[in-house]
């Protein structure tokens, strides 16, 4: 397959990966070190989100990306483990950042963000031997267990942008397997995560009144486009209409993992921001009032927990047979990030398929990067897909998903979709 064909493949199984690059985009606008010189060798002079929104959305997004972007740094050096893992890493320099101050970094991405971005900082480093990155699935145990084979020390893990994206079983996953890593190396798990719809509306207001909350729907709807999530919540992020339910709700989402956090303000850890000489001084002063209110979640193993075992996952495994327009396929293990986009190439390598059967009897799981890739190639193929021996926790999330089912352990997708 061509490096383009393999890239268009990658994009559309995995779209969330453009966030990234409007991210990158926010942080040169708020002109974040580096961050220029990354967009200049990704190529990426122009940002599709960033081109529709008016001057105030795009000024309220540089600040929420500049204050997380620099307050997660501090925090890093703050606490004080020398190795940095980033999951997900995303486009921006913090690599660069850590390593000049003696930090090994650990960029954990989707494999079309790691191939296209390992490069460009390799060549930006002044100390490339500290810096390493890995293509992972963050709901896939055995690829950050991989990535992180040779570490012999405790981690500083951090997670910016990427909670809100998951759905219920995606974000248990990712909390599982980050717990696992914790028990594995020890150390600590940084992120702004879960108060990010906090952080966006008291940012807004702050800056500019009650007037622009409009700005943030639309805000709202473009990341919401742009990453093909429905809505941007599950358990583990604060719903600003009901935050006391809703911290009890993600408190007890991480004590099942058997995990604890604390909150540490916002205001109490953010240095000053480049991005204040865009404001006035009551504006800034606004601001960081509002960010008194507004927390990144320390998240550490508790010791009261109980130990829990991974649940062993067979690796992926895929086999096809074409017969009379009938691509029949065996699938085994999960089908997510990084393996579903096998499964699309599969079916686009094959001229005329009328119909897609999957034996699903050795599928453990299916993210929303598999049932993304299900969508694509039903609506390229006139009967459609149709799912078989399908177990019980594939089964539940299919249910959730737009899938009817069509008979015993059947599962067909709607044609409407
Ligand atoms: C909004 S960006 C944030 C990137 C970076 N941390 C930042 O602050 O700019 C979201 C990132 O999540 C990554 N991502 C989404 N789903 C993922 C998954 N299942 N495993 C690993 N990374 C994922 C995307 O590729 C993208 O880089």
């Amino acid at each position: 397959m061509s490096n383009d064909n393999n890239y268009s493949v990658q994009a559309r199984t995995n779209p969330i990966f453009l966030t990234a690059k409007t991210a990158v985009h926010l942080m040169a606008q708020a002109e974040i070190p580096d961050a220029e010189k990354i967009l200049r060798c990704l190529k990426s002079e122009e940002n599709q989100l960033l081109q529709g929104s008016d001057s105030d959305t795009i000024l309220g997004n540089a600040i929420v990306v500049e204050a997380k972007y620099r307050t997660m740094c501090r925090l890093i050096e703050k606490f004080g483990y020398r190795t940095c893992v980033d999951l997900p890493c995303g486009y921006t320099p913090k690599a660069l950042h850590l390593t000049e101050k003696n930090f090994r970094f650990i960029g954990l991405d989707l494999p079309i963000v790691v191939r296209e971005f390992a490069p460009i900082i390799n060549s930006l480093a002044a100390r490339p031997n500290l810096i390493k990155f890995c293509e992972v699935d963050a709901t896939n145990y055995e690829s950050l267990e991989t990535a992180l084979r040779d570490i012999d020390e405790p981690l500083c893990i951090t997670t910016e942008g990427m909670m809100m994206y998951f759905s219920e079983s995606e974000v248990d996953a990712v909390i599982s397997n980050i717990r696992a890593l914790l028990e594995m190396h020890g150390g600590c798990w940084i992120t702004p995560d879960p108060e990010v719809k906090l952080q966006f509306i008291l940012t807004f207001r702050s800056i500019f009144g009650e007037s622009s909350l409009a700005k943030l729907t639309s805000t709202n709807n473009a990341a919401t486009q742009q990453s093909n999530v429905e809505n941007l919540s599950n358990s583990f992020i604060l719903d600003t209409e009901n935050i006391s339910d809703s911290l009890k709700a993600a408190e007890n989402l991480l004590k099942s993992h058997g995990l604890k956090f604390e909150r540490l303000k916002f205001a109490e850890h953010m240095p000053e921001l480049s991005i204040y000489r865009k404001l006035t001084p009551a504006q800034i002063l606004n601001f960081k009032d509002a960010m008194r209110n507004c927390h990144c979640w320390i998240i550490t193993l508790d010791e009261t927990r109980t130990l829990q075992e991974n649940v062993a996952i067979k690796p992926f495994a895929m086999s096809c047979t074409l017969d009379d327009k009938i691509l029949r396929m065996k699938l085994r293990g999960r089908l997510d990030s990084i393996s579903a986009p096998k499964v699309l190439t599969a079916f686009e390598s094959e001229n005329n398929i009328a119909e897609v059967k999957i034996d699903c009897s050795e599928l453990d799981y299916i993210s929303s990067a598999g049932i993304r890739v299900l969508f694509d190639i039903n609506k390229n193929c006139s009967d459609g897909v149709i799912l078989f021996n399908v177990n019980s926790s594939v089964a539940k999330i299919l249910s959730q998903k737009g899938f009817f089912e069509a008979g015993v352990n059947k599962w067909k997708l709607s044609k409407n979709f």
